[in-house]
């Protein structure tokens, strides 16, 4: 018992510094740092979805607190997108806004594990989830998973089944995946299918990433859509990646309309709500953006293209990361990527983040996020780690 003190077993060990080895290092650094390591953007958002667009005089109350469930706008505009993009009717019982994608898998956990139950969350992974899961007292099964999807005669439904127990609830999937930008094809996506139908499993769908995909064809249809899955499908979009509004956390999650009731009722009790100035934004965003959607997916290319041919890199398939082995930048033995992400600080003031923030047997891979910052700051950054990697 975590009596004063102590803290709870739980959360022995959360940090909000994933990459706490290179700060003093940054600190130091006397030059122009680029920040590499955030999965951020450099764009600011369509000008009808921006702050300074919501006067008071013109929205009354907008500081007042918006119904748990969303306000009726965003979920309307968020039906509309949906629907849009995907062809699919989801009705507002099934949808909930949700502060960030954060908050929503923050939620959806809480609703759907007690301590001790287990989620496969296939990696590398989006650094957060392992800890969100941890933090609830379940357990974060590793399945080395996306890295392993271009092996030749790869079984996918294998890789999964390994890591199935007795406990296991939920596969956690994240299509285009962060840090390795890997996009599930529709085969794959069956095996995930198949896997989660077999042993009664829920999918937890992050679908952050579904419009940033760099190659010329959208990803195949999503889990969520298939009728067969939609009654064991919980998906989650985000305002942050694709319309440049991660500071004004908004998300939304969908899903059946009984286990959203308490998703929905969860949320309530873990931020009560999404910030109302911001749903305003958020609705503006989805209902207007389209055409800002596709530009910014064009200049997200360009800074793709650059990026992964300052490494030798194929341009990934979606997101906004390229993820590497950096074994041929390391010693003999290197085993760990921290001593080449020093050098990248020290020399060039390129801040990067270690593979070992994305599951456990990736010490000696390297992530950069390449929309973190503006074309030219991307090319100074870029011509330094050239330097630094001796390419
Ligand atoms: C895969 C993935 N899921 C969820 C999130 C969190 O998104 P949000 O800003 O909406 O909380 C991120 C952010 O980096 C992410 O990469």
């Amino acid at each position: 018992m975590p009596r004063h003190p102590k803290i709870a077993a739980s959360t022995q060990g959360l940090t909000s510094r994933v990459f706490s080895a290179l700060v003093p290092r940054i600190k130091a650094y006397e030059g122009e740092t680029f920040p590499l390591h955030v999965g951020d953007t450099w764009l600011e958002p369509l000008p009808a979805a921006r702050a300074e667009t919501l006067a008071t005089a013109d929205h009354p109350l907008v500081h007042t607190y918006p119904p748990p469930h969303g306000m009726e706008a965003l979920i309307e505009a968020v039906a509309g997108k949906l629907e849009r993009r995907h062809g699919v009717t989801r009705t507002r019982d099934e949808i909930q806004i949700m502060p960030g994608a954060t908050g929503a898998l923050n939620a959806i956990i809480r609703a759907l594990l007690d301590p001790g139950d287990e989620v496969i969350i296939p990696s590398p992974f989006w650094p957060l989830i392992r800890g969100l899961i941890g933090s609830r007292g379940a357990v974060p099964v590793q399945v080395p998973f996306y890295t392993r999807l271009s092996e030749p005669g790869v079984d996918v439904e294998a890789l999964l089944e390994e890591a199935i127990t007795d406990r296991t609830v939920a596969i956690y999937l994240n299509t285009p995946n962060n840090p390795t930008g890997v996009t599930l094809t529709e085969a794959q996506l069956d095996a995930v299918a198949n896997v989660a139908k077999r042993h009664d499993l829920w999918v937890w769908t992050d679908e952050v990433y579904e419009d940033i995909y760099l190659h010329d064809t959208p990803p195949p249809a999503p889990l969520w859509t298939r009728p067969d899955m939609a009654d064991r499908t919980i998906a989650t979009h985000s305002m942050s990646k694709a319309y440049g509004l991660s500071g004004t956390r908004v998300g939304y999650s969908h899903g059946p309309a009984d286990v959203m009731t308490v998703v929905r009722g969860v949320q309530t009790f873990v931020t009560y709500c999404a910030p109302r100035p911001m749903q305003v934004l958020a609705a503006r965003a989805l209902d207007q953006g389209d055409e800002w959607l596709a530009a910014t997916r064009e200049a997200y290319r360009e800074q793709a293209h650059k990026a992964a041919d300052a490494l030798g890199m194929e341009v990934p398939s979606g997101g906004t990361f390229l993820f590497f082995d950096a074994k041929p930048y390391l010693d003999e033995e290197g085993d760990s990527a921290l001593p080449l992400l020093l050098r990248c600080v020290d020399e060039a003031g390129v801040i990067l983040v270690p593979g070992s923030a994305t599951g456990t047997g990736y010490d000696r891979w390297v992530r950069l996020c390449f929309t973190s910052v503006g074309p030219e700051r991307l090319d100074r950054a870029l011509d330094g780690l050239r330097k630094v990697l001796g390419r």
